[in-house]
């Protein structure tokens, strides 16, 4: 079954220098990437990522992770691998969520650590299952920011919106 995953590469990924290696692992997968951008993280957008994890202990902790605060590195790497099974092929070779649970040879496993917080810093995020995939997918691109139709779209006429435009 053909579905779509969000990853991100997390900041300390990006300080770390690893977007070579994390992509040439993710390539394993044979998936199509069918978005990709830098994109700076508001607050809002944070939150909004991590909404079901807002009561956790380390919730600010993550959101200030996630905008680049622990690394001095106010971006992410945002992509969506689509194709057969992404998700389950992109979390094998992603490993577990904690970095000292996951297989070593995963990339959390080579790359990732527990901050002494107790904050897992695992450089990259998968979308947990479907309904999280589109959710996320939805709240980091837009529609005409990705070269496949993963969900319906409608036509709005946006009068009012000011874009930057070349001068
Ligand atoms: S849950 O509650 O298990 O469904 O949470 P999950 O969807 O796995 O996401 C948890 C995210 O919080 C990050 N994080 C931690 N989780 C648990 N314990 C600690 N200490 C912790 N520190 C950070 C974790 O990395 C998950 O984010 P992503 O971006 O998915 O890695």
């Amino acid at each position: 079954m053909s579905q779509a995953t969000l990853i991100l590469i997390k900041p300390d990924g990006l300080k770390k220098s690893l977007t070579g290696n994390i992509l040439t692992r993710l390539s394993e997968t044979k998936l199509e990437i069918v978005a990709a951008k830098i994109s700076r993280v508001s607050k809002e957008l944070a939150e909004e990522h991590y909404r079901h994890l807002k009561d956790k202990p380390f919730f600010g902790e993550i959101i200030r992770y996630l905008r680049g605060e622990l690394h001095d590195r106010h971006k992410v790497m945002a992509l969506i691998y689509w194709g057969e099974d992404a998700i389950v092929k992109c979390r094998k070779l992603a490993g577990a969520t904690n970095p000292e649970e996951a297989d070593s040879t995963s990339i959390r496993g080579s790359y990732g650590r527990i901050t002494t917080t107790g904050v897992y810093e695992n450089v990259i995020h998968v979308s947990a299952n479907e309904s999280d995939a589109e959710r996320e997918i939805k709240l980091w691109f837009e529609p005409e920011e990705i070269i496949v139709n993963l969900y319906p779209t409608k036509d709005v006429v946006c009068k009012e919106k000011k874009i930057k435009s070349w001068a």
